[in-house]
């Protein structure tokens, strides 16, 4: 085999072994091509058809040049060849081009249709998510962080803003993106269909734990969402082991209620997310590690190097007994 052969075919082996992992990234929690709403629906529609548009032009273009090059090679006209380049270089695309422009601007009203009552604002901070629940006629919201819940089969209005920096929320299976910018509110609707567990992440290079931005996205039947809110609004519950009631006065004494609230109890911190509930969401440090007693220790201990220039400090100094009773009192609060 020529020394072009050989690379040819060690080319198209690579990409036999490559193909399946892409592919397999098409798959999984965040995916838009998976999509568990009406929103991303819309969206993966538009896709395919701007992929099939692509396809055809691609083709007949291609075709042409091939036609022209390797089959039909007699000389053409000049009246001839000017024809075939305003017809196939410009008519052609632009007839095609335009037709997918005006189909896409036609479906962008419905992703802004307004909500069905439920309000979540969620503020994108460094590098976190705090999230509130404004159900309708909601005198005072429900606060939690690094997960967002919507009941299925209505739409759900998200207030956007951000701190310091921009930030985008993103759940790919569920709708398009939206910039949380500081300074002001954006807004972003979603209809989620189909229950599940989705994953979010911050979409807006924010800083050095941009990528470490994520959150999970729970889609539930909506009697299965109301009482979860109604869950999620009452206070934390109380320490019950002589271990909870030894991590709860760590908490109180290393002053991690100047930065957390804990409903319920006499920490009211709003700098950090809102723990009052902490056990009950899928992950810890925004998406990125899981609600256990390793990984709660770990945190404590080490949030820089987990997560660079987060603003909670390591509190490394901190006997490993200590870290356990904290992370047992974390545990507790469901
Ligand atoms: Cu927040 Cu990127």
């Amino acid at each position: 085999m020529s020394r072009r052969g050989k690379q040819a075919s060690r080319g198209s082996a690579l990409s036999l072994l490559v193909l399946p992992s892409l592919l397999g990234a098409c798959d999984g929690p965040q995916s838009a091509l998976m999509p568990g709403g009406q929103d991303a629906a819309q969206l993966l529609l538009i896709f395919l058809v701007m992929l099939g548009g692509a396809i055809v032009l691609w083709l007949a273009l291609n075709g042409m040049f091939l036609y022209f090059t390797q089959v039909d090679r007699r000389h053409v006209a000049l009246r001839h060849g000017n024809r075939i380049i305003i017809g196939a270089g410009v008519v052609l695309p632009t007839l095609v081009v335009g037709a997918l422009l005006a189909w896409g601007l036609s479906i962008m009203p419905s992703q802004r249709a307004p909500g069905d009552g439920l309000v979540i604002r969620v503020n994108g901070e460094e590098w976190w998510w705090r999230v509130e629940y404004w159900p309708a006629g909601a005198q005072e919201p429900i606060a939690s962080a690094n997960e967002i819940r919507f009941p299925a089969g209505s739409r759900t209005e998200l207030q956007l803003t951000a701190s310091t920096y921009i930030h985008s929320l993103w759940i790919p299976s569920l709708g398009g993106k939206m910039d949380m910018i500081p300074g002001r509110q954006t807004v972003l609707t979603l209809h989620p269909d189909l229950e599940g567990f989705y994953r979010g992440q911050c979409a807006e290079f924010c800083g050095a734990s941009h990528a470490l931005m994520a959150f999970e996205a729970v889609v539930m039947a909506p009697e299965d969402f109301d009482a979860w809110l109604a869950e999620q609004a009452a206070p934390a519950p109380e320490p019950q082991s002589d271990l909870q009631r030894q991590g709860q006065a760590i908490f109180r004494d290393e002053g991690c209620g100047a930065c957390h609230a804990i409903r319920g109890t006499a920490f009211t911190g709003t700098v950090g997310p809102d723990l009052t509930h902490l056990a009950s969401r899928a992950s810890l440090a925004a998406g990125i590690m899981e609600v256990e007693r390793d990984d709660l220790m770990n945190w404590i201990a080490h949030t820089r190097d987990i997560k660079p220039q987060v603003a909670m400090p390591a509190y490394d100094w901190l006997a490993r007994d200590e870290l356990a009773a904290l992370a047992v009192y974390l545990e507790s609060l469901e």
